[in-house]
């Protein structure tokens, strides 16, 4: 579908012709977009290496930070999804502050996760 579209920003000139939009800007081209360039995980087990898989499968994604409060499981999980070692954490807020992330995946058991950190 063909469709004009004209931008008008205070007193700013522009170029339209476009009948009720004289002097308005033309857009000659937009885009919807979304990035989202690092992840961090928390809880590695079998479910966080599932989703840690469609995370990798997303172009321009790396992942950056591993979670777990059995510290080994983080780091075996680290070494399988390419995540340096200044990236593994037993400790969620450690890592949140250590690491520059756009998301984080979230799979311990709600559960789990009350019974370990006394929220
Ligand atoms: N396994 C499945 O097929 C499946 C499917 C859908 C949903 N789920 C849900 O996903 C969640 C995780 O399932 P899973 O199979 O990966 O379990 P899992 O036991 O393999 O992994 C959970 C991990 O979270 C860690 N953990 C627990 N508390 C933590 C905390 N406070 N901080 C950091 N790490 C912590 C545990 O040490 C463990 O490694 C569960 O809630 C489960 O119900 C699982």
């Amino acid at each position: 579908m063909a469709f004009k579209i004209c931008l008008k920003i205070g007193d700013i000139k522009g170029e339209s012709g476009t009948a009720g939009h004289i002097g308005e800007i033309d857009v000659l081209s937009w885009n919807w977009g979304l990035t989202q360039s690092a992840s961090a995980h928390i809880g590695t087990g079998g479910m966080a290496n599932a989703h840690a898989n469609n995370f990798k499968a997303i172009k321009g994604v790396k992942l950056v930070g591993a979670c777990d409060i059995v510290r080994d499981k983080a780091a075996d999980f680290a070494q399988r999804h390419d995540i340096p070692a200044s990236g593994v954490f037993d400790d969620i807020e450690a890592m949140l502050n250590g690491v520059e992330c756009d998301a984080v995946d979230s799979r311990p058991h709600p559960y789990e996760f009350y019974l370990y950190n006394d929220a």
